[in-house]
């Protein structure tokens, strides 16, 4: 396989408005970000993922994009963004821009005038049918997916907030200007994009209403939107015409099928690697947050196998925990009560698998969901949706707020707890949202002052993928996972050559007898101090890295 600087990354992602607020409006900034790249340096990040910081109304906060070569005034200016590239690249941290191009803010130019009238030039550049309601699609974040626009007696589409209104892909105006921006930003020297949304550019059967499936009387628009046939066109004309002309590392958010995963990701493949759910959405049922699954982690190790597999030395992944999207993976896998020893073990179980590994502000820490307890303190426009749709459904208040504490998207991006001043050190000013005062003692300032914390870990863990010793094995090991069936263990093996990694993890609070047949050549990380290690009994919360035979 050809060998890119990326291969032995690790990488981290940034949600600006809620990581450092530098002058105290509440909000976070870029020069937040600049004065903490030292700290990430130190625990040995070497990319950095940032989500949107660009000219914005902030209705999806940022994902609405106005201006695409501006940076939003909330977030400061193109110097503080130059400053902050010039600083990374210095300690060789690259920088990614999120890369927002299914769909624009409602208040951009380009749809500004699309609205005006039927024969505007830029009228094509969206996706606009005649009369109120074209079919019974819901959008992701609720509603139709029409928005009526009387002054030309139509509506548009738009897969996510009405705000947020689709680009019409079939147009080739519209790609060539996408195309000529990423050239534009990859110009600066950035060193790639994390790709949003892209599995729904495409859309089809704009036609046809689909079986309703909840009580608002519409339908998942999911099915027309999800890699429809005829995507593959568009993804290969945006890599040659932009990613491949640079030396950069993209990752596309797409959940694509297992059997694409060499046309995606391979060595012509449209990106380098995926974020995929196959193992995060297993918590709902068709994300409906009011129709909630238990856990079960026979079905979660066979969802991260699933996309493991289909891996080879031509192809790669993301492999993450959290984003800004879900919530916190400490609450949602353990509980909040779980001791410190299950939060290092849930961290050892997908930082070794195969492909790159992301960590979201504050998961190195072992932040927890925020408990609000009115749903006008939420921001996050999926909360707000989701928790109509359960009241709707005759949920009462309390269940409706129960179901958003478990799935919203505010859990991991209320902010970051710093140090053990006001507002943990984020903001002298009453922040953009409310802090989570529930978890004062789970800071950066704590952490780092004690060698046993989640945070030391982490850098652990970190140094471990990248020693000399294990570097190749960690970036280009096969996966093979073992004791399946094992209802209380996910355990895998990584095998480069002539060596072997085996990781095992404890997900019960008791101990686990195994019968393993491995000579144990060196003791790489044990979650559990002072513990004289036996392959085959495995503490509560136990985990084990170990070179074997
Ligand atoms: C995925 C992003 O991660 C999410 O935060 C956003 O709301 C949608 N795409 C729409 O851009
Ligand atoms: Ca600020």
């Amino acid at each position: 396989m050809k060998k890119r600087w990326w291969h032995n990354s690790v990488a981290y992602q940034v949600y600006p408005k809620s990581f450092l607020d530098t002058n105290n409006d509440g909000i976070g900034d870029l020069r937040g970000i600049t004065e903490k790249l030292d700290y990430l340096h130190e625990l040995g990040i070497d990319v950095l993922w940032i989500s949107p910081f660009f000219k914005s109304p902030m209705k999806d906060n940022g994902y609405d994009i106005s201006d695409y070569k501006e940076i939003d005034p909330i977030f400061g200016t193109m110097r503080d963004f130059d400053e902050m590239l010039e600083k990374a690249n210095q300690l060789g941290i690259r920088i990614l821009v999120d890369l927002v191009v299914n769909h624009t803010s409602d208040e951009h130019d380009w749809f500004e005038e699309s609205r005006q009238s039927k024969d505007n030039p830029k009228r094509d550049w969206y996706i606009w049918k005649d009369g109120k309601q074209p079919n019974n699609w819901r959008s992701c974040f609720g509603g139709s997916v029409w928005e009526y626009d009387e002054k030309t007696d139509s509506s548009y589409f738009h897969y996510f907030h009405k705000g947020q209104p689709c680009l019409n892909w079939e147009n080739k105006e519209v790609r060539d200007t996408i195309f000529e921006m990423i050239n534009w930003w990859l110009d600066k020297g950035i060193g790639g994009f994390r790709v949003d949304a892209i599995e729904v550019i495409k859309k089809t059967r704009l036609d046809e209403n689909f079986e309703v499936d909840a009580a608002d009387g519409l339908a998942s628009a999911y099915p027309g939107c999800r890699l429809v046939k005829g995507i593959e066109l568009f993804l290969s004309e945006m890599a040659e015409k932009t990613f491949n002309q640079y030396d950069i590392m993209t990752i596309a958010e797409a959940d694509i099928r297992i059997e694409d995963q060499e046309l995606w990701t391979g060595p012509n493949g449209f990106f380098d690697m995926a974020f995929q759910f196959k193992s995060s959405k297993l918590d709902t049922e068709l994300g409906f947050w009011h129709r909630p699954r238990t856990f079960d982690l026979l079905e979660y190790k066979e969802a991260i196998a699933s996309e493991q597999y289909p891996l080879n030395d031509q192809t790669w992944a993301a492999v993450w925990l959290e984003n800004h999207d879900v919530p916190r993976s400490i609450t949602k896998y353990l509980g909040n009560d779980s001791p410190l020893e299950a939060h290092k073990m849930l961290g050892a179980s997908y930082f070794f698998l195969r492909g790159t590994p992301f960590i979201y502000q504050g998961q190195e820490i072992g932040m927890r969901n925020i408990r609000y307890s009115s749903i006008v303190q939420y921001d996050d426009i999926a909360s707000i949706d989701q928790y109509d749709r359960a009241i709707e459904e005759g949920y009462t208040n309390e269940q409706a707020l129960g179901f958003v504490y478990n799935r919203s998207r505010d859990n991991t991006r209320y902010p970051m707890q710093w140090d053990n001043s006001k507002n943990y050190g984020f903001s002298k000013t009453d922040p953009w949202l409310e802090i989570n005062t529930e978890f004062p003692e789970i800071t950066v300032e704590n952490a780092l002052k004690d060698q046993s914390s989640l945070l030391y870990f982490y850098k652990d863990m970190i140094s471990l993928r990248k020693s000399e010793e294990f570097k190749e094995l960690f970036s280009y090991g096969t996966f093979e996972m073992i004791l399946d069936k094992d209802p209380s263990i996910f355990a895998y093996l990584r095998i480069y050559d002539d060596k072997k990694v085996l990781v095992i993890n404890n997900f019960t609070d008791r101990l686990v007898l195994l019968n393993l047949d491995y000579k144990v050549n060196k003791v790489l990380l044990n979650n559990i101090e002072n513990d004289d290690i036996n392959i085959n009994e495995i503490r509560p919360y136990q985990s084990l890295v170990l070179d074997v035979e």
